[in-house]
């Protein structure tokens, strides 16, 4: 079955980001601090799933992985400054990511900002340093990823997530946010692993529309959680979104209707790399995969 295809793979190659991630910053420099801050974030769980979408994408146009767990690793640094600051007291004001203390909580504010910062903006330093992947290629893979974090993407996602909160939005303002705040860093993974690997242009495009749907799956189901997972299986404080009175699909169409909503997109994902003629039992699993997870 393709799901325990894209468990498996989920791990064998989330262990290979782990490695990557680990010799990254370990020789610290000054201050000391802010390096314990990034790392702290950045290693010890995380189900790595950005950058092993981004490796399977290559794996399905015929790419050996290693080559693109550069690539991959820098996806997962924007990830991880994105996790950082949501959690700030002025954002979701979380104090439990990834089973332990957010980082402000262990950090203090300044330098969770300040180590969201340096992650992000070293992405793009590992993204652009010489690489052993065609110029052309390596160009419009930075591309996508800048256009997919900031005001275009990752970062309007989460202003009017914010803006938002404890309002009365409407379905069309709640599948921007989940587009822009989540989808669109999904699909910017698996499309880098596919310019990386030398997609033509429908493939990329299959590609990208898979990621996007894979990546409203993704977020209908991380809001679900939030009602139905516990804090235990999440490593995040379950109940969080109705405390804070967020917008949600739960909270506009209920459970049962929004489990339906992630199953639409989960095959609209399918359907995208049918189209594209993408044979992959990996990136097929993967979209049931994230209606499956518990955590
Ligand atoms: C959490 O993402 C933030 C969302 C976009 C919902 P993940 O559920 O992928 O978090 P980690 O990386 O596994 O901790
Ligand atoms: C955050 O969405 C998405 C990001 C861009 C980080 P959430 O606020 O729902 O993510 P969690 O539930 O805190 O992981
Ligand atoms: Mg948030
Ligand atoms: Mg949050
Ligand atoms: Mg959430």
């Amino acid at each position: 079955m393709s799901i325990d295809a894209a468990r498996e793979y989920l791990q064998t190659q989330g262990k290979a980001v782990d490695a990557y991630l680990a010799q990254m910053f370990a020789s610290h420099t000054r201050p000391a601090r802010l390096f314990e801050a990034m790392n702290y974030s950045l290693l010890g769980g995380g189900k790595r799933l950005r950058p092993v979408l981004c490796l399977a994408a290559a794996r399905a146009l015929g790419r050996d992985e290693v080559e693109v767990l550069p690539v991959a690793a820098a996806i997962e640094l924007v990830h991880c400054y994105s996790l950082i600051h949501d959690d700030l007291p002025a954002m979701d004001n979380d104090d439990l990511r990834r089973g332990k203390p957010t980082n402000h909580r262990v950090f203090g504010e300044a330098l969770a900002i300040l180590a969201g910062d340096a992650l992000l903006t070293y992405a793009f330093e590992q993204l652009s340093r010489p690489l052993a992947i065609p110029a052309d290629r390596q160009l419009r893979a930075i591309h996508v990823l800048a256009h997919a974090a900031g005001c275009y993407g990752m970062v309007a996602g989460q202003a009017e997530d914010i803006l938002q909160t404890g309002g009365t939005g409407d379905a069309a303002t709640l599948e921007f946010i989940h587009l822009h705040k989540t989808a669109k860093l999904l699909a910017a993974s698996v499309e880098m692993g596919a310019i990386v690997a030398g997609a033509d242009a429908r493939q990329v495009e299959a590609l990208r529309e898979y990621g996007i749907h894979l990546g409203l799956a993704f977020q209908i189901m991380d809001d679900l959680l939030d009602v139905i997972g516990t804090t235990e299986e999440l490593g995040k404080s379950a109940g969080a979104d109705q405390q804070l009175d967020k917008l949600t699909y739960p909270k506009l169409f209920g459970v049962e209707a929004t489990e339906k909503l992630a199953h639409d997109a989960v095959l609209r994902a399918k359907q995208a790399l049918q189209a594209g003629g993408i044979a992959s039992d990996v990136l097929f699993g993967m979209a049931d995969f994230v209606i499956r997870r518990r955590s």
